[in-house]
């Protein structure tokens, strides 16, 4: 099915892509975002719930993205294109979701560059090559209000991105995971041995993360779990399309589905556990906020012994969690220009990267959208989590459900003998999914609290 054109590239094997795949899905969501809003929305309740949706909302369409992928052999506009062209009345949802695919891959790597940028700069100066500025919020401040660092490290970042992206599927991006994923999760063990052994906040962290508290629930925090669990899961806009589409036919993709999302879920706690025990070992709060793991925990670090190594280990796993996901950013919009324009790989990689890193330029240097009171950087961030991607996911879950042939639909079913679970999956994706993920459109647009 896919590979048929040298252009377009395929994974080598199985492993190779459940590695890209989880690469993509590991990333800024999982070690700085999953345990700041897990600090803000009280711990254990909070986890209960995200577990939940990465069951009701988060499985369900990462089978509905990869099947597509793998049955049309396209990213994500030509693939939607193909598979529901028996159903000419679905011609605009399928436009839409493949439209909206590309818009938030390139919204989203414009200020996920500028972010994973300034993880670049903490590494630097946890090993030493840059001076800090003492205290962590003075170093944070430091890049962050810098224009000028901001947009050096993002540039860095964009072309260390475009470098595997150019190379291709196989040699770029499988060879790149391949490295990266085991040396992610390598880190992650090393950082839970150092906080067992050299701290007294696991116990602590534990519970904070595990003995839920349902007093502590908000509306609120269950909106922000379900949307959380389509970022996490690089869901929403033709990542794991696009990553399908390099598998030759799979007939168990329920399978490596199922293994990505467990993979990205183990890694997110296994942060949570790590940087949790941190804060409370030093009687800290929780609740920090998007500065938890910039601000609060260098601090920390730097009173604790082998701080510097450990903050260096710390920073080198955000680095290479956020480089594997860049890469699947840049992909589909790489793969759109590649697919459906024809544009030779390094020539669509090139013209995507530089695009995108024009835009995120206003990102770095915090210029204001005209006329949105806002900056760029929050625009796309807030246009992309609160509208592109869970619109574009439940676009994904109507195709999957109520368009695609039965065919199509249960390909990845096929190996194993289970035909409750198909079933089971349709009805989830049919109405479950769709109305979680309008809870949370309605929510973005401010009808729902
Ligand atoms: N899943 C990635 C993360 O958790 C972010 C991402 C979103 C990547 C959408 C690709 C597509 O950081």
């Amino acid at each position: 099915m896919s590979g048929q054109s040298t252009e377009r590239g395929a994974f080598a094997s199985n492993l190779g892509f459940i590695l890209a795949a989880a690469g993509s899905a590991v990333g800024l969501g999982n070690i700085w975002k999953f345990p700041y809003i897990t600090g803000v929305y009280g711990g254990g309740a909070f986890v209960l719930v995200y577990l939940g949706c990465i069951l009701l909302v988060g499985l369900p369409l990462m089978y509905a993205e990869l099947v597509i992928g793998n049955r049309s052999g396209l990213s994500a506009v030509g693939a939607f294109k193909k598979l529901t062209a028996h159903a000419p009345r679905s011609r605009v949802l399928s436009a839409l979701a493949g439209g909206l695919a590309v818009l938030s891959g390139f919204l989203i790597l414009s200020f996920y560059s500028v972010v994973a940028g300034w993880a670049i700069h903490f590494l630097f100066v946890s090993m030493g090559l840059i001076a800090g500025k003492g205290a962590s919020e003075a170093t944070f401040t430091a890049v962050a209000h810098s224009g000028a660092w901001s947009s050096l490290w993002h540039t860095v970042f964009m072309i260390g991105t475009a470098g595997v992206v150019a190379a291709g599927v196989h040699r770029g991006i499988e060879a790149a995971c391949k490295v990266l994923m085991p040396l992610l999760f390598g880190i992650v063990l090393l950082l839970l041995a150092y906080v067992i052994l050299e701290t007294d906040g696991v116990g602590a962290s534990a519970r904070f993360l595990f003995a839920p508290d349902f007093s502590k629930l908000s509306g609120e925090a269950v909106l922000e779990a379900l949307g959380h669990s389509f970022f996490t899961l690089s869901l929403g806009m033709g990542a794991m399309v696009t990553y399908g589409s390099y598998l030759s036919e799979d007939r168990a993709i329920v399978r490596d589905g199922v293994a990505v999302a467990v993979l990205d879920t183990v890694l997110a706690l296994a942060a949570g556990l790590v940087i949790f025990a941190v804060v409370f070992a030093q009687g800290k709060e929780p609740a920090a906020g998007p500065g938890l793991v910039f601000v609060t925990l260098p601090d920390l670090f730097a009173t604790m012994p082998f701080g510097a190594a450990v903050a260096s280990a710390f920073f080198f796993m955000l680095v290479f969690a956020a480089w594997s996901s860049a890469i699947s950013l840049l992909e589909v919009v790489a793969a759109w220009l590649v697919d459906s324009l024809g544009v030779p790989r390094v020539k669509a990689t090139l013209g995507a990267s530089v695009a995108i890193w024009a835009i995120g330029l206003l990102c770095a240097y915090g210029v204001g959208a005209p006329g949105m009171g806002e900056s760029f950087f929050d625009l796309f961030d807030n246009l992309t989590t609160k509208y592109t991607l869970p619109v574009g996911g439940l676009l994904v879950a109507l195709i999957a459900g109520w368009v695609l042939l039965p065919n199509d639909r249960e390909a990845g079913f096929r190996a194993f003998k289970l035909p409750f679970f198909a079933t089971f999956w349709l009805w989830t994706i049919r109405i479950v999914t769709p109305l979680l993920v309008s809870l949370v459109i309605l929510h973005g647009l401010g009808v729902i609290g």
